[in-house]
């Protein structure tokens, strides 16, 4: 099992070496007490031969060695074969000085990480100066390296075995405590990494799901483009057609034909304004909607809105009020798409207002406070200008809990079968984006004592440049 896997870890099978676990300044400092205590070097190291740590300062002897080319040389042949001796039990090394090592191997979790040598030292019963080190170099000068050699220090077998026995029980207790470290970063590590690669897992899928849903929404919005514009060409001659017949172009018409005509010219109508909204809505996912936006005043867009109304509310009693703030505030926007955001605002406030009912229109110029600016900007910054339109009703209402919805496509309060009001649902969703797209918002609120309340705020030109100046440049 390896630590990238899905499985849970398991300690055991967490190979350590002595590098990962031990903690150097721990084992310096134990060897710094072990040679201060018994006079002895100690060096550890890894089972590669790598040196971890240790403190052995030279001994005389080994200096003057030092001095000699040719037991210079032998000198470091011992030096390296100590060094990468792999022991299984304690073995003890020579050396021509009659001095010796003793390697002994660090055995951790069963398993042989390392050695300890401990050297060099005067084993018990050294000579005073034996033939091998007389033999080494010819320079040697005997009454020197004797008389060194007395001061080295004599060790008996069993001193050695309790130094070695003492310095290794000392270091199993920092081996076990950097192993405990050691394994718990290595399983919080792999708890990090999996819950990383389930993370990125996870995000491919839902990159997946994007990729495949936009696609799908793209295609919804060709097909609905597609087909909203085919089937408006047949209608229009529909339309045209009992237009005709009803003007008796083609011939003076009994009343009943005429009535059929009409029925078909209004129904023509209907299904026309359906389908208009339909490719509406579809331009508008997909992005291909442009707004002609040019400098005006809300005042004349209104006026002409609640003019092109006026009609259906005298045939309903509904009483029509407009009432335009006089404060010229002007707005960049594209005329046509604002009076559309109006006449379906207003269709819905007369559709959902029974007969004698009112629907009031009116604007004012406001001045909005920029959420975004600190306590000081704030103060600084330029005064935001905007225009808000409240289209008010005395109708049904909505309830609250329907209000953040009604700006979703094909969101109708009462969808049952039996409701009494015509529509696709789409009215609105159009609006917010019509809306949205010129820098403004649109929200809905409940009316006093009854029906429902639709603010629309748009920002002034002015406001509209700043804001659009402040936006983070394009990617590029
Ligand atoms: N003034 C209002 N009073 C009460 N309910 C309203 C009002 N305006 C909208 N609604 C509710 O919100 C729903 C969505 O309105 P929207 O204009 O999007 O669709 P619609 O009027 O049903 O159809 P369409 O506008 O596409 O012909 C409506 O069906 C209605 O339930
Ligand atoms: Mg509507």
């Amino acid at each position: 099992m390896t630590l990238q896997g899905s499985e849970p870890i398991d300690v055991a099978d967490i190979e350590v070496s002595l590098e990962d676990i031990i903690d150097r300044d721990a084992l310096s400092e134990l060897c710094r007490s072990t040679q201060a205590l018994f006079g002895i070097g100690v060096r550890v190291f890894t089972s590669d031969g790598t040196l971890l740590g240790g403190a052995a300062p030279e001994h005389e002897v080994c200096a003057y060695v030092g001095t000699l080319p040719a037991a210079r040389i032998a000198c470091r042949s011992i030096v390296a074969t100590v060094r990468t001796t792999a022991a299984d039990d304690d073995v003890v090394h020579p050396c021509f000085t009659g001095q010796a090592y003793r390697i002994s191997p660090i055995v951790f979790d069963g398993r042989n990480v390392g050695r300890v040598v401990i050297g060099p030292f005067g084993p018990h019963g050294m000579p005073d100066l034996p033939k091998s080190f007389t033999e080494v170099d010819g320079r040697l000068d005997v009454g020197r390296a004797k008389s060194l050699l007395a001061t080295v220090p004599r060790v008996k077998v069993h001193t050695l075995d309790r130094i070695v026995e003492h310095f290794k029980l000392a270091l199993d207790l920092i081996l076990f405590s950097g192993h405990k470290a050691f394994v718990t970063s290595k399983m919080h590590l792999h708890s990090v990494r999996e819950s990383y690669r389930e993370l990125e897992e996870k995000t491919a899928t839902l990159e997946q799901s994007y990729t495949r849903l936009k696609e799908l929404d793209r295609l919804k919005s060709i097909f609905l483009a597609t087909v909203s514009h085919e089937l408006r060409t047949p209608l229009t001659s529909i339309i045209g057609y009992s237009e005709l017949l009803t003007g008796g172009i083609g011939g003076e018409l009994s009343p009943e034909h005429r009535e059929y005509a009409e029925t078909i010219h209004r129904n023509g109508e209907h299904l026309l304004g359906l389908i208009s909204g339909l490719l509406d809505f579809s331009k508008l996912e997909s992005g291909t909607f442009s707004l002609h936006a040019a400098s005006l005043q809300i005042g004349p867009v209104l006026d002409d809105v609640v003019k092109t109304m006026r009609p259906s509310a005298d045939k309903r009693k509904v009483r029509l009020e407009l009432e335009i703030d006089d404060t010229p505030c002007e707005l960049a926007a594209d005329a046509d798409r604002l009076r559309q955001v109006f006449l379906n605002l207003m269709e819905n406030a007369l559709k959902f207002t029974p007969d004698g009912g009112t629907v009031r229109v009116s604007s004012r110029v406001i001045e909005q406070a920029d959420d975004d600016a600190d306590v000081g900007a704030a103060i600084l910054a330029p005064v935001r200008r905007a225009v808000e339109v409240r289209v008010s009703d005395t109708g049904i209402g909505i309830p609250e809990g329907e209000r953040g919805r009604v700006f979703d496509p094909f969101y109708q309060v009462d969808s049952s079968a039996t409701r009494k009001f015509g529509g696709t649902g789409l009215g609105l969703s159009i609006v917010r984006r019509i809306v949205e797209a010129h820098g403004g918002s649109v929200r809905v609120e409940g009316n006093v004592p009854t029906g429902a309340v639709f603010v629309v705020e748009l920002p002034s030109a002015v406001a509209q440049r700043s804001a659009t100046s402040q936006l983070p440049p394009p990617p590029k």
